[in-house]
């Protein structure tokens, strides 16, 4: 019986138009994994800046805190950047606050840029001490134990300052890619 064999013209059809839809499912997967990193991306800058709320109390409390106190950017983000000056006053009332105001700027030009360290993906990946502990860098699931328990790597309780969050996992990784992003 006569082998049925396809002419070399077609066959290179074929080879080509395999190949482009190999490369099509490539680009579409990658194009899925990259929106889903941005994705993730966005919801951790959203719950850093307080746009999205993670519940969260004060160490030992049971009361849930106001989502405006528990935005990470409060005590983790340069002070010049946090949207938190109110607008300015109207001309009249800003030559009576003037004293007071000039008394504000040099307040917070004197102040700490900010109140807590300025986390980054260099931060983060530092080895550093607490309290004589060993040094520990922190990694996403040190970073989840943190939130949720106010324990650090190196099994040291932080400062009751910062809130205790009810963060789920998806919350917690997404606030890792965003700040590994940074
Ligand atoms: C009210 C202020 C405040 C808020 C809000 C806050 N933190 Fe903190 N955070 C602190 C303070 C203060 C420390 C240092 C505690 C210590 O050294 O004992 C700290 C420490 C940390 C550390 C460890 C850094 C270190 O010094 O070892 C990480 C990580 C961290 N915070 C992440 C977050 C994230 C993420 C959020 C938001 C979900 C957040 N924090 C919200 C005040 C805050």
């Amino acid at each position: 019986m006569p082998e049925r064999r396809l002419p070399p013209t077609r066959r290179a059809l074929f080879a080509a138009l395999l190949l482009l839809l190999l490369a099509l499912a490539g680009a579409g997967a990658a194009y899925r994994a990259w929106q889903a990193r941005h994705q993730q991306n966005a919801l951790g800058r959203a719950i850093f800046q307080g746009e999205v709320a993670v519940p969260a109390r004060l160490a030992r409390h049971a009361v849930a805190l106001p989502p405006l106190a528990t935005r990470c950017a409060n005590c983790h983000e340069d002070r010049a950047v946090l949207p938190l000056a109110s607008p300015a006053p109207p001309s009249s009332a800003a030559t009576i606050l003037g004293a007071g105001a000039a008394v504000a700027a040099r307040a917070a030009a004197s102040a700490p840029a900010t109140f807590a360290v300025r986390l980054d993906a260099a931060w983060l990946a530092e080895p550093h001490v607490r309290r004589g502990g060993p040094a520990v860098a922190y990694d996403a699931a040190r970073l989840c134990r943190l939130l949720r328990s106010g324990i650090d790597p190196a099994n040291i309780v932080i400062s009751p300052t910062m809130p205790r969050y009810d963060s789920t996992d998806a919350q917690c990784q997404a606030l890792w890619a965003y700040l590994q992003s940074r």
